[in-house]
């Protein structure tokens, strides 16, 4: 009847061909769609006796459910295929690349300190803390610095109260231990000091490491002994030093010390402006006087020296600027680890 077997035929060979969705869509529109050619078998009933037609239309409709199903199976069949083969496909690379891991390092400074404290603790000396915020006793007074002396000038100075400043040198840390300590004493105290000054070789904060030994029959002797040994191991092993008379008011003799120059070797280049030789240090035998108003025994003598940390910072790394080491340029500072 209508050719309903045929039809239907048609389209089980059809679905069972179809390879995709797209097939089986092309295959619904083609038998079930607004003209597929069971909707126009459907539609033609109106054009058959109405006593035929209940039976006419039941047959046509058993027949649509048919292929409805076929098709709907065939097609959740695909479907489920097709997602398959996509997930297949589809490899999702969850190796995104990591963020870099930078790590942080610490300042140029600090690894001089910390250098420079290896080194003295190998030549037997101990390290000690003294305050930045002083007393004018510590950092000029008990060292003999005279009171109308010009580092105590407000503008070499700076003054929080009358008798109160941020220390200007390790130094004033000599004297809280040789008042504290029973000689032999042999200390290093690295710290911050401050002075008004601020150019590329200057700054506000800056800092020291101070050096202070006190035993028997200390003499400059030993003073070139171990700075040698730090210069040696500080810069290089066939560093020398040289020792230029000098003054400060808490050591007598006092020596200014020169390096020879790291870069050229002692021969002359524009580091050491041809001389062969930087300034590096300023040291000396502590002073009588000294001695005397920290109550150290007369049978003992000491020698004492002051090293800034970054100038020895700038010779070692060849730095001009001294400002460089504060800026924070991580561009800079990464170049030191
Ligand atoms: N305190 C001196 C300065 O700041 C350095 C120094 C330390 C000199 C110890 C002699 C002895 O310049």
């Amino acid at each position: 009847m209508y050719n309903i077997e045929f039809i239907e035929e048609e389209c089980i060979a059809d679905v069972n061909s179809c390879k995709n969705s797209q097939d089986i869509n092309a295959i619904r529109v083609k038998y079930l769609g607004k003209n597929g050619k069971l909707t126009t078998v459907l539609k033609s009933l109106k054009d058959i006796p109405p006593s035929e037609r209940p039976e006419a239309g039941r047959y046509i409709n058993d027949a649509r459910i048919r292929i409805e199903n076929k098709i709907n199976t065939v097609e959740s069949i695909i479907a489920m295929s097709e997602k398959e083969k996509r997930i297949l496909e589809e490899q999702l690379d969850v190796t995104l690349s990591k963020k870099s891991n930078r790590q942080g390092g610490l300042n140029p400074i600090s690894i001089i300190i910390n250098d420079l404290i290896d080194i003295f603790l190998s030549l037997g000396f101990g390290v000690e803390d003294g305050p930045e915020i002083e007393f004018e006793y510590f950092n000029f007074s008990a060292l003999n610095i005279p009171s109308d002396h010009p580092s105590r000038d407000s503008s070499d100075t700076f003054y929080i109260s009358k008798n109160r400043l941020l220390r200007t040198q390790t130094s004033a840390v000599q004297v809280h231990v040789m008042k504290l300590q029973e000689p032999p004493i042999r200390i290093i105290c690295p710290g911050k000091v401050y002075r008004p000054d601020d150019d590329a070789t200057h700054s506000p904060m800056f800092h020291q490491i101070e050096g202070l030994l006190i035993d028997r029959n200390i003499s400059l002797y030993d003073l070139k002994e171990i700075l040698e040994a730090f210069a040696k191991a500080f810069f290089s092993p066939k560093t020398k030093i040289r020792f230029r008379p000098s003054y400060f008011p808490f050591t007598e003799p006092s020596v200014e010390v020169d390096l020879s120059c790291p870069k050229c070797g002692g021969n002359g280049c524009k580091l050491c402006k041809n001389t062969g030789w930087l300034e590096l240090l300023g040291a000396g035998i502590v002073h009588p006087l000294v001695l005397e108003e920290c109550n150290i025994d007369i049978r003992y003598s000491g020698l004492a020296f002051g090293i800034g940390v970054e100038r020895a910072a700038m010779v070692k790394f060849g730095i001009h600027d001294m400002r460089l080491l504060f800026d924070n340029d991580i561009r800079i500072l990464r170049q030191f680890r």
